[in-house]
């Protein structure tokens, strides 16, 4: 089974309109041919109707950076399932820096990625440990844990569909990359451990990718290793120069 590589640009909160049109803009007059790697972009809520015209006759997919799992409601702020369906493909869900800034638990955290599936969106569940679990050596407990509780609520098939991003809090925007061998790794540990509460083939063909200082002179080093599906790139997804290199060395490195 080929997996093609998946590489996924998270904006957080830059791109004040109408500046999203323009980053598209300039990211599809630099890029090169790309047939087999998948790129979405995570851009803010208001920003995905003017990028979905943006990206309207190429392969560029969008995602969200955060949903709620009600459909309606009084829930002010929040973004329901059905408001992004036929916007976007993939949402965002458990960022470290929602986990941090705004309290998302490991139970909310799974009703989204539920929410997400039920409503054919594809989560990407994003784990990782902080500077302290690394320095005290609980780096998996962390991991795993966040792991199996944001899982929680799917079965074995709609497993299959997601996406795992394997962030450490220590390596978000600091300039210090986990190295591609740790995060091969780890992600291994990831895919073991869906494989032991969901069967092997949800541990096929889930993929799971590597965030974190992600840049165009660290990206094709990570694609030497074949467990590592992808990548979810922050900073450096706001710089189309910086952006469309990742991504044109991950198509060099399809089969
Ligand atoms: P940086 O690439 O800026 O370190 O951010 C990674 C990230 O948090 C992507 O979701």
């Amino acid at each position: 089974m080929t997996k093609h590589k998946l590489i996924v640009g998270n904006w957080k909160m830059h791109g004040i309109i109408p500046e999203a049109s323009i980053m598209i803009e300039k990211l599809k007059k630099e890029l090169g041919e790309v047939k087999k790697t998948e790129v979405v972009i995570c851009p803010p809520f208001v920003d995905l109707m003017s990028a979905d015209e943006s990206v309207k006759g190429t392969n560029l997919k969008l995602g969200a950076q955060n949903i709620f799992w009600e459909e309606e409601g009084a829930f002010t702020g929040e973004i329901s399932p059905l408001m992004l369906k036929g916007l976007c493909k993939y949402v965002i869900v458990g960022h470290s820096e929602r986990r941090i800034y705004l309290g998302e638990t490991d139970k909310m955290v799974a009703k989204k990625a539920a929410a997400c599936v039920r409503h054919e969106l594809t989560p990407i569940l994003c784990v990782g440990d902080s500077l302290q679990d690394f320095a005290e050596g609980f780096s998996k407990v962390t991991i795993l844990s966040q792991l199996q509780a944001g899982v929680n609520l799917l079965t074995s098939d709609e497993v299959k569909k997601i996406v795992i991003a394997y962030e450490p809090i220590w390596a978000i925007g600091t300039g210090k990359n986990c190295t591609p061998n740790k995060a091969a790794e780890v992600i291994k540990d990831i895919k073991h451990t869906i494989g032991e509460m969901f069967g092997k083939e949800a541990s096929d063909k889930i993929r799971v990718l590597y965030g974190g200082s992600v840049k165009a002179k660290n990206s094709n080093d990570y694609f030497e290793f074949p467990e590592v599906d992808g990548l979810l790139v922050g900073g450096a997804s706001v710089d189309h120069h910086e952006f469309s290199k990742i991504i044109m060395g991950a198509e060099k490195h399809e089969k």
